[in-house]
């Protein structure tokens, strides 16, 4: 959805809102038939609900979190008769560098840092977490160098290879958890909800410039690839039995 049309659908939103017009939802009422109509409408013109800053950068944590995914499974690999491709490791390693380190980083970087430093909010936090911005990108570019045909033929460069990857999956994980939840909502604390509103457009047109078209559901499409690659792709053969 457009920013215009974001803006739009919490425009109409925040309008009945203030007529008194927007329907509660309680137990066993139906809505009046016109707001129904209304809903539908607004529906068809403008597309699915649109997600605010703070969950824009948690659903990328998903994204993230399912490429990690795909490093525990190329560094556990890397240590049996059958290592995974160096194609599957290389795509998965860019993605981190494209995805999370020139996109969502980037973002955390120019927008929620600064404005939280500002305002004398998690600086300690902060302070680590760029640290960690930076160790990563390190990682990344070892691991992108390390990601060949010829490396994986050689044991040693194997066992390097997978300490990386695990290196840096040992990182993001506790990195991305503490920002969801002690620096996001830190974060959403310093704006009104219309000014929270604005940002969220904000942070869509940086995607659109930052990631191109494919955008987020871009992303998601190259995870799932990426899982397939590795054979970690069916979700129900992680149920617990
Ligand atoms: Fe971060
Ligand atoms: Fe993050």
């Amino acid at each position: 959805m457009s920013g215009n049309s974001r803006r739009r659908q919490f425009l109409s939103v925040t309008v009945l809102a203030g007529a008194g017009l927007v329907w509660s939802g309680s137990a066993g009422a139906a809505p009046p038939a016109q707001g129904k109509d209304k809903d539908k409408d607004k529906k068809e013109k403008s597309g699915p609900a649109e997600v605010n800053a703070t969950e824009d950068l948690m659903r990328e944590h998903g994204v993230i979190r399912r490429t990690l995914l795909v490093y525990e499974a190329c560094a556990s690999q890397l240590g049996t008769g059958s290592p995974p491709k160096a194609d599957a490791i290389g795509g998965a390693a860019n993605l981190i560098r494209r995805f999370a380190e020139s996109y969502h980083e980037r973002l955390e970087e120019e927008q929620v840092f600064p404005r939280l430093e500002k305002a004398g909010k998690q600086g300690e936090l902060i302070r680590v977490l760029r640290e960690q911005h930076a160790a990563g990108r390190k990682l990344t570019e070892g691991i992108l160098k390390s990601a060949t045909a010829e490396a994986l033929r050689d044991e040693g460069k194997r066992r390097a290879l997978a300490a990386s990857l695990q290196a840096f999956v040992r990182m993001y994980q506790p990195h991305a958890a503490r920002e969801d939840t002690e620096l996001f909502p830190a974060f959403h604390a310093l704006y009104t909800e219309a000014e929270f509103d604005e940002l969220g457009e904000r942070f869509e047109e940086r995607e659109h410039q930052l990631l191109g078209s494919g955008g987020f559901e871009g992303a998601v499409a190259e995870v799932v690839q990426l899982e397939k690659a590795v054979g970690i792709h069916d979700l129900a053969a992680f149920t617990a039995r």
